[in-house]
């Protein structure tokens, strides 16, 4: 055994998948990857997040009240990246990535219809937690694609797994997405 940095906890406890969280005030929506989340509660049933205080996310989550936590696989591990690189303030990540989005059932942020599951959520509460907020939320509604969930994930699930920096994993796979920077264009379908 070694000794490392106490930093070093974020990368070893991320081994669940990377989630876009999608929230929206007004008109205004953005999307973020998120992999601080965690169930909280069974009944009711219930989950927390920690997000920047600086990011529009969490911005819009405080003003509306509520978010959507969607499901991506590989195929959009780039829209992925690219919504962790730019903030919502700079551009309209959605339609930059020609993301194809419907309404929620439950809540007013956008539901991203690329993704396999999306998981509508109000917040019940935000309680102050080091340098970022923690929010809990009660699911309201979720809607899946059932090729991919029956009670699980199936194994034609390609979830995406967070390695910190620019890489993630995907199946036995590391991937390094340094390409996707600000300035990237997406190819005309993600
Ligand atoms: C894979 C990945 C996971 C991330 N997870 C989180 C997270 O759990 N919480 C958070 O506050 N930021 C997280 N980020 C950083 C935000 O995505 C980033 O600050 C983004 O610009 C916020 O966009 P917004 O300003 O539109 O909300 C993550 C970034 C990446 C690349």
């Amino acid at each position: 055994m070694i000794t490392i940095p106490n930093e070093s906890f974020e990368s070893m406890l991320v081994t669940h998948p990377v989630l876009l969280l999608s929230s929206r005030q007004g008109r205004y929506n953005t999307l973020s990857p998120l992999v601080w989340y965690m169930p909280v509660s069974g009944d009711p049933p219930m989950l927390a997040l920690s997000l920047k205080p600086s990011s529009m996310s969490y911005h819009y989550i405080r003003e509306s009240g509520d978010f959507i936590l969607a499901v991506p696989d590989d195929k959009l591990l780039k829209a992925i990246h690219f919504c962790g690189v730019h903030s919502g303030r700079d551009v309209d990540k959605i339609s930059h990535l020609n993301l194809t989005t419907a309404r929620g059932r439950a809540v007013s942020p956008l539901v991203v219809t690329n993704c396999l599951a999306n998981i509508e959520c109000r917040v019940r509460d935000i309680y102050s937690s080091g340098n970022r907020p923690l929010i809990t939320g009660e699911v309201l509604s979720i809607i899946v694609n059932p090729n991919f969930y029956d009670r699980e994930w199936l194994p034609q699930a390609r979830l995406v797994y967070y390695l910190g920096g620019n890489r993630y994993r995907v199946g036995n796979e590391t991937v390094d997405m340094s390409d996707v920077r600000p300035g990237y264009v997406p190819p005309e379908s993600i």
